[in-house]
């Protein structure tokens, strides 16, 4: 069968080989067994009815073992053996450009440069999920190659419910992932549920189809590293930033590190992650033994160099030794996978790596102890720095939550607040959402690099023609941008699809992608995907990361990203989703995304001033009535430009009045 067909048949009448289990792959972490005689029944079941009635009992036993040895149903027999990558968007079957430039998004997400875990179809985070298991996938990219600009697939986790009829300007995909009652959302639950076939965490571009590999959090990483070192006063040259993880999103850190001009290590328990790093060139350097990489920190700080190192090793080693050899660290975070902590996320010092994995399969109770153990030494060792000058901020991935949780020496005085800030406070939210900065990303679906090169030239000179008027306020943040597009190139940022993500405001969004669409009409480049990261001005409610800076009250509340995804839908975007969990983990943050297909027509024009501006300024506005300053001056700007818009704003009451 070609490839085409292959999409075609979904489920194969007759089953495919039975596929080996390749170890040269890197898996996800066996689960933790969770499910009771009755729910392991029911766990088969719910795989099975995905296949004819012929094939249960060949299925049957092969399932129970998947579930036995590895904690979920992956049905790797289903696994196509045609190569999964972003090809050209001509490549894939089907009616429509849309449903096409979806199955180009998907097959990015699972491509083996680029996804985590591909084989249990993990994109990034250790538990962010495309799919639950190879049935889904294969249904999934059938009803697409078959659907047509009436149709809309509904996907409930993973499982697309099926085809239903809609309209030109509806989402062709309407995602949903985790969402779960509110209390059956503790991080056991979604190991019951996700084991149980219907529920997955789909992290924040995992499940939504638009993880573009770690170019996407190297912009934001980057800006985070810069605007770090403003905050503590100090030039990046021959600053030390001490990190973790190589992993989905954190391998971007060394890279950022570089680009901002700083010394950078980032610790790494898993050598092939470190590995696969430092082959695509993410990383310079590994070192193994963390006195010879004290030794090669001082130099490079005293050499002013501009270099990342990954060791090989436990983080918490890094922070304790860096202590006893006196070196002073300038910037510190963490990024190990702590939303996850208890199946793969974090690993405790002092055990080696298998047998953690071992120990949190089998023992996860006495597994769970070792991690909260950890964790207050990782935080006493960090306490050490902070004293000395250190500026630690948490990286959104709820470490200041999971070490508070553990007993650790976090928090601060008033023992409501932690003892550090998050970035998003400091950093993100004051110089980035609150002004309508976000993670705006595009693909070229022709897959060609010639047509990425121009999108970078149209996106470059738009902003350019911005800044020139732009106010004082956002200066920085247009600078910082137009540097970063102008050296995207140079950086060689792709892994997978020729992606480029770039900070961009409301205004810049929209410009650049009429400027898109219409390159396009004029047959200059090829179809474009338009979307963004979750982790955004609008897209997210997350007390603990990207609403943060919130401080009425209702940083605990998700009106906000479920609006934003209600409107997206209904204002033009191709696809749209809306998740429970991704970052800080299940059941502590909703988020949403959308996708958007620029063909240069005047249907795609239309679509994305309506959606893209929604999808910036709501957010703004909810900012702005959260008493945010720098967010009330951008929604009066825009209000200024659009009398259409009119937003409630709020009144300051002065202090005194209370006393
Ligand atoms: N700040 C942001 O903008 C942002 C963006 C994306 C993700 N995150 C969060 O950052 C975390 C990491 O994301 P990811 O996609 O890289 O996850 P990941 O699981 O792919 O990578 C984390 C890595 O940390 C390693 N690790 C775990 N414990 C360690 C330890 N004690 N010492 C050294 N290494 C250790 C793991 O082996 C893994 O490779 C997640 O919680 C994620 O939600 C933050």
């Amino acid at each position: 069968m070609t490839f085409k067909e292959e999409i075609q048949a979904g489920i194969p009448n007759q089953l495919p080989a039975l596929k080996k289990y390749d170890p040269s792959i890197n898996h996800a972490p066996k689960r933790k067994k969770i499910l009771s005689k009755e729910e392991t029944k029911l766990a088969l079941q719910n795989a099975l009815r995905y296949f004819d009635p012929e094939h249960h009992p060949t299925l049957l036993p092969e399932f129970r073992e998947e579930l036995e040895k590895y904690g979920r149903i992956y049905m790797y027999r289903l696994r196509p053996d045609y190569k999964i990558y972003a090809r050209p968007i001509d490549e894939y079957p089907g009616k429509c450009e849309q449903a096409k430039a979806l199955m180009l998004m998907i097959q990015n997400n699972l491509d083996h440069a680029v996804a985590q875990h591909p084989h249990e179809l993990i994109t990034y985070g250790g538990n962010g999920a495309v799919f639950q298991n190879w049935a889904q996938y294969r249904l999934v990219m059938q009803y697409l190659s078959e659907m047509t600009m009436e149709q809309t697939l509904a996907m409930y986790s993973g499982h697309p419910l099926g085809l239903f009829p809609s309209h030109k300007d509806a989402p062709r995909v309407v995602v949903t992932n985790g969402m779960m009652i509110p209390n059956y959302s503790k991080p056991d639950d979604w190991e019951k549920f996700n084991a149980l076939g219907v529920s997955q965490y789909g992290q924040m571009t995992a499940g939504s189809y638009m993880y573009i590999g770690p170019q996407g959090i190297v912009h934001g990483t980057t800006i985070t590293v810069l605007n770090g070192f403003r905050k503590i006063k100090k030039s990046p040259k021959g600053g030390l930033f001490v990190t973790s993880g190589l992993g989905g999103m954190s391998g971007a850190q060394p890279k950022a590190g570089n680009i901002a001009g700083c010394v950078t290590v980032c610790a790494e328990v898993n050598q092939k992650a470190t590995q696969t790093r430092h082959s695509q060139g993410w990383v310079d350097e590994v070192i193994s033994d963390v006195s010879e990489l004290g030794t090669r920190v001082k130099s490079a700080i005293s050499n002013k160099e501009v270099v990342s190192i990954a060791y090989d090793g436990n983080i918490v080693d890094v922070w304790e030794h860096f202590s006893e050899a006196n070196i002073k660290i300038d910037l510190g975070s963490d990024q190990t996978s702590l939303h996850n902590p208890w199946a793969g996320g974090y690993y405790p010092v002092g055990m080696n790596y298998e047998v953690a994995n071992e120990m949190m399969a089998n023992n996860p109770d006495a597994f769970k102890k070792e991690v909260q153990k950890s964790l207050r030494r990782h935080t006493e060792a960090i306490n050490k720095h902070t004293a000395n000058g250190t500026y630690f901020f948490d990286y959104g991935n709820a470490f200041l939550l999971e070490a508070s949780r553990a007993g650790a020496d976090i928090m601060a005085e008033n023992g409501i607040d932690f003892r550090y800030s998050s970035y998003v406070q400091d950093i993100m939210g004051p110089m980035c959402f609150d002004y309508g900065f976000g993670p705006f990303r595009w693909v070229c679906a022709s897959g060609k690099s010639e047509d990425l090169a121009k999108t970078d030239a149209i996106a470059c000179e738009v902003l350019e023609e911005i800044k020139k008027h732009s106010p004082e306020e956002i200066q920085q943040q247009m600078s910082d941008n137009i540097q970063w597009i102008k050296g995207a190139q140079e950086n060689k940022l792709v892994v997978g699809s020729q992606a480029r993500i770039l900070y961009a405001d409301a205004e810049g969004r929209v410009k650049i992608a009429s400027a898109f669409n219409k390159a396009i009409s004029e047959g200059k480049i090829g179809t474009v995907i338009l979307g963004r990261d979750h982790h955004d001005v609008s897209g997210t409610d997350s007390p603990f990361r990207e609403t943060s800076n919130i401080y009425d009250g209702s940083r605990f509340t998700a009106d906000m990203a479920i609006q934003n995804v209600i409107g997206d839908s209904f204002r033009g975007a191709t696809w749209v989703s809306i998740h429970n969990g991704g970052g800080v983990g299940w059941g502590e943050v909703i988020n949403g995304g959308f996708g958007m297909v620029l063909d240069g027509t005047k249907d795609a024009q239309r679509r994305l001033e309506s959606m893209l501006f929604w999808d910036v300024n709501n957010g703004i506005a909810r900012r702005g009535w959260a008493r945010n300053k720098e967010a009330i001056f951008a929604i009066k700007r825009e209000m200024k430009k659009n009398p259409e818009l009119k937003v409630t704003l709020p009144n300051f009451v002065d202090d005194d009045l209370f006393n």
